[in-house]
């Protein structure tokens, strides 16, 4: 179907009052490739398109910047009233870039020493608080796209498509490798497996909204279907919601 169908289907709903502007969750492992269909989605439907770990990786830099001991829970909540995250749209890249403190920081919250915390950080319970809300503040109108770890089963439960995004680890390690080496030439495989799996674990097993599959999710397994396999997968579920 083609994208003013889309939009022409949310407009129609609207006019007759049915409707608002669909909110749609997709969380799932790392590196699942959430972000890309996240973003294709969002252009297609001409929907905000938010990527929620851009957030917890900003605060990752911040705190990294400033020396402090992620273990101290003090000194990092003491740091949060100044921490100041937006978004900045960025033609080039179709997507948003994560301005830290009025800063362009998206290539830098990209880098492994970033990757390799993000996940202790994004585990304390204030971090997400904070996080947690300005999402909810970004996505309250609907017509939104957001991609994480608890964006349909705390940030938006009320969300009318939820998707739950999965591949084997084989597929994920691969396609990290493929992003890394492009400013980390050196890095290995095993590295990047490593780090897969750590996320994960503390991702899934932290005591604040772990990553979870909802039980009203759609399971979208990609270890073997193309970008645009994919999207047209979630197109058509978007399709059954609208029509
Ligand atoms: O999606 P990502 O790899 O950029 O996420 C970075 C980290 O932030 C990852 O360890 C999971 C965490 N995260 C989270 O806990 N909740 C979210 N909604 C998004 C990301």
């Amino acid at each position: 179907m083609a994208v003013t169908s889309f939009r022409e289907g949310t407009a129609i709903l609207l006019f007759l009052g049915v409707s608002k502007p669909l909110t749609i969750a997709i969380d799932g492992w790392s590196s699942c490739g959430k972000s890309t269909l996240a973003r294709q989605l969002a252009q297609k439907l001409g929907y905000l398109y938010v990527d929620s770990g851009a957030m917890y990786r900003a605060i990752t830099l911040y705190l990294m910047r400033k020396g402090v001991e992620l273990s101290d829970l003090e000194a990092v909540e003491r740091c949060l009233p100044r921490i100041q995250l937006d978004f900045t749209y960025n033609p080039d890249r179709g997507a948003s870039d994560m301005i830290l403190n009025g800063e362009n920081v998206e290539s830098q919250i990209r880098d492994l020493e970033v990757a390799a915390r993000v996940s202790v950080v994004a585990a304390i319970p204030k971090v997400r608080e904070i996080a947690v809300a300005r999402q909810q503040a970004l996505g309250k109108a609907g017509g939104v796209v957001m991609d994480g770890r608890d964006i349909g089963s705390v940030v938006f439960p009320e969300a009318e498509l939820k998707i739950f995004m999965t591949a084997s680890p084989e597929v994920r390690a691969q396609r990290r490798l493929k992003e890394l080496l492009v400013k980390h030439p050196h890095v290995t495989l095993e590295e990047v497996r490593e780090n897969l799996a750590q996320r994960d674990h503390i991702d899934s097993t932290r005591a604040v909204s772990p990553l979870i599959q909802c039980p009203d999710a759609r399971v979208l397994d990609n270890s073997n279907l193309s970008m645009e396999e994919q999207l047209e997968l979630a197109s058509s579920w978007i399709r059954a919601i609208c029509y």
